[in-house]
């Protein structure tokens, strides 16, 4: 095993062990391409969600929020173009029974059909379309056929009139989504990297044909300065501009946001400008007319030109955890305790903000840590251990990525103080306890991660 694989080996065990993510449906073997969050695991998720949605509806005022359903009505997809286009290549072996995506192969084994497994004979390569088929109702044909949806923008598109009218809203103007998206991969690998079910943190820019640009170039800025303020290693960062035979079929331009995992740099976000495509297509499959009307321009009529961001959540979560870990060397004893794994998250980001540890059980001690977490409670996510040694407990939130702690001591009982402790720097201070919300609350604005 290489060394970037054994990193994203100990990711997904310390995942596993501390409640980030487990596999779905273990018991049974797991299942391919769907994993389940466990308590710290939804926390995290459900941090970053809202710093995306902070950042989309509550910063910006010309963007306004919708969730949309999953299952949408089977000619949205023929009109959004994934019946036809949303497909990969595929190829399997005769003799292993191993399948591949064609485009992720050796392509001289691939021109001589030679599987790269086994040797066998590979099969033609064929289109597989990615939308996952089911049915709608009691009766399994083809008139009941329904899809779960590829991706969450196309809910974003048949709403946009009923959302621009019923919030007056005028273009430019946005719209942003989370929620689940479903696509049969090929080859799910990478943890949760690339899986069959995942959440999308999408956003959707309605602008005036012949303006795109400038906005597209406003949202490639907004978007890199959004991983820098939650604290993302930068020059784990970087652009990729898509090529014309990597871009989808509803794209003018697309850059992507990678970011250099343990297996290398790979997609953490798409920038596209999708132009007029999808509304045009929608006014075509519908029937209904979905021009804006310009009132501000003597009642002009246009197609909205679409700039889109779209950020995979789920994909975000693994990026977090990757660029928050770290091995640190913090003794010299020639013992496993020399070395603590921290994960380095941006206090806003973390599952825990605040831990609260009595030193000891007895003498009232906890009593007294149980009172102040009450206290903290209101403001921040707390947790509360008083389970074996000080030095112990501290490693169990710095694995959790948990970046201050509060000890409660002897001393804390006659003079109302408290210990708050730094994850990244391991400095411990000694405050009133009268002062506790106030400094977190201060640490956490300030913080740059070390
Ligand atoms: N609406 C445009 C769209 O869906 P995409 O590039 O196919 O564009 C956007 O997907 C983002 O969704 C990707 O950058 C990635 O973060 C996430 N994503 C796509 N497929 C995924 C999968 N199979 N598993 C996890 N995340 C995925």
């Amino acid at each position: 095993m290489d060394d970037h694989a054994a990193t994203m080996e100990k990711i997904v065990s310390l995942s596993k062990r501390r409640g980030f993510v487990f596999q779905s449906s273990e018991i049974y073997g797991g299942q391919n391409g769907a994993w389940d969050y466990g308590p710290l695991g939804i926390e995290l998720k459900n941090n970053i969600q809202r710093a995306w949605w902070r950042e989309m509806t509550q910063l910006h005022d010309n963007i306004v929020g919708l969730d949309a359903a999953i299952l949408m009505h089977p000619r949205v997809w023929e009109a959004s173009g994934h019946v036809e286009n949303f497909t990969d290549p595929l190829v399997d072996c005769k003799k292993c029974k191993s399948r591949f995506r064609a485009d992720q192969i050796d392509q001289e084994k691939l021109a001589k059909k030679e599987c790269p497994e086994c040797g066998g004979e590979l099969t033609d390569t064929r289109k597989f379309n990615l939308m996952f088929k089911t049915s709608i109702g009691p009766a399994e044909d083809s008139s009941n056929t329904i899809f779960l949806r590829p991706e969450t923008a196309q809910g974003i598109y048949v709403n946009y009139k009923n959302i621009a009218q019923s919030n007056r809203l005028k273009i430019p103007f946005g719209i942003a989504q989370v929620g689940k998206a479903f696509r049969n991969e090929i080859v799910t690998k990478n943890f949760i990297f690339r899986t069959c079910e995942f959440e999308q943190m999408e956003m959707q820019f309605f602008v005036k044909p012949g303006e795109d640009v400038k906005w597209f170039d406003f949202w490639r800025e907004q978007r890199w300065a959004f991983y820098q303020k939650h604290g993302i290693r930068m020059d784990k960062l970087r652009w990729h501009q898509h090529g014309p035979d990597e871009l989808a079929h509803y794209a003018k331009d697309a850059w992507d946001i990678e970011y250099e995992f343990p297996m290398g740099f790979r997609e953490l976000e798409g920038v596209h400008n999708r132009t007029d495509f999808d509304l045009k297509r929608h006014t075509e499959y519908s029937g209904k007319d979905l021009q804006y009307i310009d009132q501000d321009n003597g009642n002009d009529r246009f197609i909205p030109y679409i700039i889109e961001t779209s950020a995979g959540l789920t994909r975000n979560l693994l990026m977090f955890l990757c660029d928050a870990y770290e091995e640190e060397k913090v003794a010299d004893k020639g013992n496993a305790d020399d070395w603590r794994t921290v994960l380095r998250f941006h206090p806003k980001i973390a599952p825990v903000t605040v831990a609260v540890l009595p030193l000891m059980k007895k003498d009232g001690l906890a009593e007294l840590a149980q009172e102040i977490r009450q206290e903290l409670k209101e403001e921040f996510m707390t947790d509360y251990d008083q389970a074996g040694a000080i030095g112990k407990r501290y490693r169990r939130q710095d694995e959790a990525g948990t970046p201050f702690c509060v000890t409660v001591d002897y001393d804390s009982k006659e003079d109302n103080t408290v210990t708050l402790r730094f994850r990244d720097s391991m400095e411990q201070v000694r405050i009133p306890r009268s002062e506790l919300v106030e400094r977190i609350r201060t640490e956490i604005k300030n913080y740059k991660r070390i």
